[in-house]
């Protein structure tokens, strides 16, 4: 491969060949632009993947974060006597749903790995999921009792607690994690973290979360999967993507021509 390293501005360059999954021949490592970034190839040397596992978990987060957004100003519209916004509110309980099981693979492969290379930092964020349990209860307690008022400052809480814990993780944790855990060991964390979701929700998941996020996060998240997931399964989930995303199909197979 020729990498005209003038170009990119390439600071470091670290190859790291052999990987926990199978389809991947060689993770070529390297910083740019301030960033740790990465080239992945697989058995053909054919350049496959140029995102990094937090790409994906920033994709999750923006999808966490729109989707909260709508929901808190639906129930503040339903509060101020505006009808036909059950649906929109409902939608909290899928996204806790979903929100546990992304906090349950945190706890148990990214904030293990990271006690390792920076200790004592995790404990704060799994005291920050306790309290997005409690919103939640509030919020569903609240929602239960047809109480619109207290649905909406509920729904207010839980967007204003779950948009900074996520801005925390991206800002300081994740830039921890990616700049002090290798990537080898990052695919571990996420292939774990990725197990939490049973297989039988994740057309769910795939269909609550791309039509939430924007062309780029869509590029990132597929071309993980694509990476990191056996053939068959990932050709249950490319339907999924194309179903959930309609239209927009085509500007993903334009952008992942290998779709
Ligand atoms: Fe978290």
């Amino acid at each position: 491969m020729v990498m005209r390293t003038g170009v990119i501005g390439i600071d470091r360059v670290a190859a790291v060949v052999g990987f926990a999954n199978s389809h991947l021949l060689a993770v070529l490592e390297f910083q740019a632009a301030n960033r740790r970034q990465a080239l992945f190839f697989n058995r053909t040397t054919e350049c496959v993947l140029m995102v990094t596992p937090v790409d994906g978990i920033r994709a999750v987060h923006n999808a966490f974060r729109q989707d909260i957004q709508r929901i808190d100003a639906a129930a503040l519209d339903s509060a101020r006597g505006k009808e036909g916004l059950a649906a929109t509110i409902e939608r909290f309980r899928f996204l806790n749903e979903v929100l546990v099981w992304h906090a349950e693979g945190e706890e148990i492969a990214i904030f293990p790995a990271l006690e390792n290379v920076a200790p004592l930092v995790a404990e704060a964020y799994v005291k920050d999921h306790r309290g997005l349990d409690s919103a939640f209860d509030e919020l569903s307690n609240s929602y239960s009792a047809q109480d619109p008022l207290r649905t909406a400052r509920a729904t207010a809480a839980f967007r204003f607690h779950l948009t900074l814990h996520l801005y925390k993780e991206d800002t300081h944790l994740y830039r921890i994690f990616n700049e002090r855990i290798s990537l080898p060991e990052q695919g571990k964390a996420m292939g774990t973290m990725a197990g939490k979701i049973p297989q039988e929700r994740f057309p769910d998941v795939v269909g609550w979360m791309f039509p939430l996020i924007g062309h780029e996060d869509r590029e990132n998240m597929t071309r993980i999967w694509q990476m990191v997931m056996p053939a068959p399964a990932f050709a249950g989930v490319k339907e999924n993507i194309k179903k959930a995303i309609g239209s927009d199909w085509a500007e993903l197979t334009r952008r992942i021509p290998t779709l």
